[in-house]
């Protein structure tokens, strides 16, 4: 597969995000015209010893290629070992992490910290890419802190080893998730280098998703918890970089139709609801009463009450324009 070829067919991706980007969800996002899709990290150590929880994150069907299965670790032997079970599954393409900025990955010389050792990745690069003959991409922070930024060196090794994409969150690993992510520095990082760049950080609507893409030339974007407040964010981004029609109509009860087919044939009865009350938690953001809905929908104890809590609720609000909520601070945590 030509990944760059289907990045330019439609450049919003969807951020790897841990919880979130599993197999219904990716599939979801897919019918809801999303790029290319990449799954959460997984641990190289814990592949070596066949986890099923492990493989289970994995897991993805057909209509999510181009599908990224996203892989971490320090051992060169276990990141070799961990692409080849990648592409042996059939995915398109191996996403190397690092931008984890988690104290028990970095600890380790996994994650963000393998930023600050361009040896180290080097190393990692060629004993992954050396180990398949698919696709290897790479998710970078702007560095591990303000004072020693190097993205563009970074980007540098990277296109001398043969990645494919850098995918770059525009915050230092000692940011966190503070602050905003730095899209002067993704502009500048992309016009001096080689490799295709993929900007990330704070895309909230189709506007900014359109709007960064085109300031920063860069050949993709990445969207991650711009997803989970409005998910027809990427069929919307498409719409307007087609030069067609904004707004597609919010049909939430054939969303959390698909939702619970979805989740319901993945995840056992407990997890499916749990993420039915997280997702609708999130998608409620912008609307009338949602704080009240929330509570009651994390208060629902009796899994057969959860559906037509949600029905009622967004019945109530589908004639309704979503409130931007950006300002907001929003899932401030993650693994990348
Ligand atoms: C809950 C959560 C989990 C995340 N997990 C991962 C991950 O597994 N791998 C990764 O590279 N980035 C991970 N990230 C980072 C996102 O991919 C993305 O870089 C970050 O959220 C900024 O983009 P956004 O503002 O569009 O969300 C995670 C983020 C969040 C909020």
């Amino acid at each position: 597969m030509d990944l760059i070829a289907e990045l330019n067919k439609n450049p919003f991706v969807l951020a790897p995000m841990a919880g979130i980007t599993d197999k219904p969800f990716r599939t979801l996002m897919r019918k809801y015209h999303c790029g290319p899709v990449i799954t959460e990290l997984v641990s190289s150590n814990g592949l070596k010893y066949n986890s099923e929880k492990t493989v289970k994150l994995m897991q993805f069907d057909k209509i999510q290629h181009p599908i990224g299965i996203q892989i971490f670790g320090e051992r060169l032997d276990a990141l070799a070992e961990a692409a080849k079970y990648v592409e042996d599954m059939g995915a398109d393409f191996v996403d190397l992490n690092f931008g984890c900025p988690v104290k028990k990955v970095v600890s380790k010389g996994a994650g963000s910290a393998v930023l600050k050792d361009l040896d180290q990745l080097t190393k990692v690069l060629r004993a992954t890419k050396g180990a398949v003959k698919i696709p290897v991409t790479i998710k970078v922070r702007t560095g591990w802190d303000a004072e020693t930024r190097n993205s563009v060196e970074v980007a540098q090794v990277a296109y001398d080893e043969g990645i494919t994409w850098m995918g770059i969150h525009g915050r230092t690993r000692a940011q966190a998730y503070n602050g905003k992510a730095d899209w002067d520095y993704i502009a500048e990082v992309k016009s001096k280098s080689k490799i295709p760049i993929l900007g990330n950080g704070d895309i909230t609507s189709p506007q900014l998703a359109n709007q960064r893409l085109k300031e920063s030339g860069c050949d993709g974007v990445m969207i991650g918890r711009g997803c989970l407040k409005n998910p027809w964010i990427f069929r919307e981004s498409m719409n307007l970089y087609q030069d067609k029609e904004l707004s597609v109509v919010r049909n939430f009860m054939d969303l959390f139709k698909e939702m619970e087919e979805e989740f319901y044939s993945f995840h056992d009865e407990r997890v499916a609801g749990l993420q039915m009350k997280k997702f609708a938690a999130w998608y409620s953001a912008g609307y009338p009463g949602a704080a009240k809905f929330r509570k009651t929908i994390f208060q629902t104890k009796d899994p057969k009450e959860v559906r037509p809590r949600i029905v009622d609720y967004f019945e109530e609000i589908s004639h309704i324009v979503q409130e931007d909520t950006s300002s907001e601070p929003f899932l401030m945590g993650g693994h990348g």
